[in-house]
């Protein structure tokens, strides 16, 4: 079979791996980018306050301003300054005593740390020097040993060297971030290929149940956990195909059955009356039985045909509220005659209102009464009554009679099912009443139900729900 083209799950599975790959990845890398950054930058921050205290130490060796002056140099050495520090000492009225860096724009404007005061955060920070360079900063004050007098200690560390240690270390996150993507994906997709085996598996035992083998089932004990709801929903899906389709091959054979019976019935009377002459008489007296035969098969065909078309779900109801007392006195009103000659009462007692197809609802009720009147012995009473129900309005009809078994109870709505003393009766019955009646229930939204105690009462149940 040619399959459409969705997104196939494996594909779609190895992608969201792959999604979820990368967001995990970009997060952890960018994480562990943030704490080297600040780890640096922090070591950074040591290095400089180290810096303050190796050049205060140097300026209490020093006797005065212009001994700096004269020999930066020495200064610097002593500081022990490499490329990417910068260090300006300041007097105190503002004058640039010494700087190993001119190049820095507008000086770094942070707090000054006093001179007894170890430089804290406030006085850390970043520094601008010029566009494009930037570095750490601390600035504090430091004392000369001789005078006492105050100089201005600014040390930074441009950010070059970090920057790059950085990019690099970007570099690298964002390559495996890739990589472990790539990774993620590939193995999820081979995860998730080899989790869908058992799928594969069942397709194909779907695959081998037939109209033929529809006794088949599928295995639900190798199914893992998560498939085995749907493998058994399949295989009640199975059941009811099975039965249904049990039911249809059973209701064509007994169709052909019952159609067999009448019309042998014709043809042999018809031989026979043909076999020699005959008076008009006799004539009139075959013609007038076939007659009853034509109507039973019309009867049949009509059924069959009610049946087929209320099968069809665009069947349309004429919906009406009905009052049941009217409806059922009028039911009980026609039967009149034919309860009389089976001496059998009816009696009527209903109360409340029901919506319903008012033509299907006598048809409905009208197979009831017939089946009643048929199983109720002499003198017995059929009773018509309405029963409120929660979910609506119910029409009883209850006999008395041999009543039905229990056995026989899920089959008497079935098309064609008859009890073994009804179809001995083959000129009225046909079997469809009830399943007719189940069809109109259906079509109602309700439902049909019989509840019998053999050899006592027999009570059947249409339940019309009341549209809400
Ligand atoms: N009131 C009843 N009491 C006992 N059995 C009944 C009653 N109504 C129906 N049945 C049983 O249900 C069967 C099916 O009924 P139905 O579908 O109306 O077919 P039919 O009336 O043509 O036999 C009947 O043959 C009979 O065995
Ligand atoms: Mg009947």
């Amino acid at each position: 079979m040619k399959l459409p083209h969705p997104a196939s799950l494996t594909t779609r599975l190895g992608l969201l791996f792959a999604l979820i790959a990368t967001l995990t990845f970009a997060g952890v890398g960018t994480y562990l980018y943030q704490s080297l950054t600040s780890q640096l930058e922090s070591h950074d921050d040591l290095e400089l306050i180290g810096k303050i205290a190796l050049i205060r130490h140097f300026l209490l060796e020093t006797s005065s301003v212009k001994e700096i002056q004269d020999d930066p140099h020495r200064f610097l050495d002593v500081a022990a300054v490499h490329d990417g520090l910068i260090i300006i000492l300041k007097s105190a009225d503002g004058n640039i005593l010494m700087q190993n860096h001119s190049d820095h724009g507008a000086l770094s404007t942070l707090p000054v740390a006093a001179a007894n005061q170890t430089p804290g955060k406030a006085s850390l920070g970043r520094w601008t020097l010029n566009p494009g360079l930037s570095a750490r900063t601390v600035s504090a004050w430091g004392v000369l040993g001789n005078t006492h007098e105050q100089v201005q200690i600014i040390v930074a560390r441009t950010d070059s060297d970090r920057m790059a240690l950085l990019r690099a270390h970007r570099n690298k996150v964002f390559a495996a971030v890739f990589f472990g993507a790539l990774l993620a994906a590939l193995s999820g997709y081979i995860v998730v290929r080899q989790g869908l085996r058992p799928i594969r598996a069942i397709a194909k035992q779907a695959q081998s149940i037939t109209a033929q083998r529809l006794e088949m089932r599928l295995d639900v004990t190798a199914a893992p956990k998560e498939l085995q709801m749907l493998v058994l929903a399949f295989n009640d899906m199975l059941d009811r195909l099975h039965r249904s389709f049990q039911r249809l091959s059973q209701f064509s054979a007994d169709l052909a059955h019952d159609l067999r019976t009448p019309i042998n019935n014709l043809m042999v009377q018809t031989q026979v009356a043909l076999s020699q002459p005959r008076s008009i008489e006799d004539y009139q007296s075959l013609l007038a039985s076939n007659e009853e035969e034509y109507e039973r098969l019309a009867r049949m065909v009509e059924n069959m045909l009610f049946l087929a078309r209320a099968d069809h779900a665009n069947f349309v109801l004429n919906k009406q509220r009905l009052d049941p007392y009217n409806e059922l006195q009028h039911i009980a009103d026609y039967f009149e005659g034919i309860a009389e000659d089976a001496q059998v009462q009816l009696a009527v007692d209903a109360r409340g209102s029901l919506e319903a197809d008012p033509i299907l609802f006598r048809r409905a009720v009208n197979n009831l009464v017939a089946n009643a009147i048929r199983y109720t012995p002499k003198g017995g009473v059929v009773r018509l009554a309405t029963q409120p129900m929660q979910e609506g309005m119910a029409i009883t009809v209850t006999n008395p009679g041999i009543g039905i078994t229990p056995k026989h109870i899920p089959l008497i709505f079935d098309r064609f099912y008859r009890g073994d003393d009804a179809r001995s009766d083959s000129a009225s019955s046909t079997g469809l009443g009830l399943a007719i009646v189940q069809s109109i229930m259906m079509l109602h939204g309700g439902r049909a139900e019989v509840e019998s105690a053999p050899d006592a009462m027999t009570t059947f149940r249409l339940v019309f729900p009341s549209s809400s």
